[in-house]
């Protein structure tokens, strides 16, 4: 068994839809120059696609990682306005597949998020696949069912070692951008039984190994309480990811 310990914390910045190639290069220098603990803590940061290129020279020399928000599962064709992982070559080495935001405002399935992880993986990043209940459905009681459906069609795609090479996001849908994080409990609960759900599929190796972060408003406030339970492998961050300082806080509190 890998302790919790083996197991590397990783943060991860997603600024969405905010920053161009100037200020996302700026952001990014300001992170780089924060001492962060590196030596403990993967950072990564996920810009727009405009800002990819600015944001991968800006780090070069620096142990901060650059990730895609958002990739398209074939490697070329005729797909207006997709990026695909081939195209990220020397730009970008994780890439988020299935984040709420993409499958709610964008109609994204989980099919859909196997296939972009399964062409993640096939083009050498890793994915950072996020997966989560609505408000709806925790307050139905649907929360575990909701998550071992998402997880089990992605994951049963996988062989074990592409599974513990890969990273999760447990994201309550409820908890992003509203302030409102899950409690370290529902968290706790929530990552354990992903990984719970990954261990039937792919097996306890694999299971021990994935990284699974908490993501949701996590916030300089609440990152210490979060980030030192067993079991959370560090944070996806929005909101708080757009300050250098706050984000730094939180990079803080994954390292161990
Ligand atoms: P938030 O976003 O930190 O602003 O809640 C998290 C996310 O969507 O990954």
């Amino acid at each position: 068994m890998t302790s919790p310990q083996a197991r590397r914390p990783i943060v991860a910045a997603n600024w969405k839809m905010n920053t161009g190639p100037d200020d996302g290069a700026k952001l990014a220098r300001a992170v780089a120059a924060q001492g962060l603990p590196f030596a403990r803590v993967d950072v990564v940061l996920c810009p727009p696609a405009t800002g990819l290129a600015a944001v991968a020279a800006t780090v070069r020399s620096t142990p901060v990682a650059v990730g895609a928000q958002h990739v398209y599962w074939e490697a070329s064709g005729a797909y207006t306005g997709e990026i695909s992982v081939p195209m990220l070559a020397g730009l970008a080495t994780y890439a988020i597949a299935g984040h709420s935001e993409r499958r709610q405002l964008f109609g994204e399935t989980d099919l859909d998020v196997q296939r972009k992880t399964l062409a993640i993986l096939a083009g050498g990043l890793t994915p950072i696949v996020a997966v989560g209940e609505s408000l709806d459905q925790r307050d139905a009681g649907q929360t575990l069912d909701v998550l071992r459906s998402q997880v089990t069609l992605v994951f049963e795609a996988l062989s074990p070692d592409e599974t513990s090479a890969s990273v999760i996001a447990y994201e309550p849908v409820w908890a992003i951008g509203t302030g409102r994080n899950a409690t370290p409990e529902q968290a706790q609960e929530a990552i354990g039984w992903i990984r719970d759900t990954v261990a039937e599929v792919q097996g306890s190796t694999a299971a021990d190994q994935v990284r699974i972060q908490y993501g949701g408003s996590v916030s300089p406030d609440n990152c210490d309480e979060l980030l030192s339970r067993d079991g959370i492998d560090g944070a996806l961050v929005g909101g708080a990811s757009l300050d250098a300082a706050a984000f730094a806080a939180i990079v803080r509190a994954a390292a161990p």
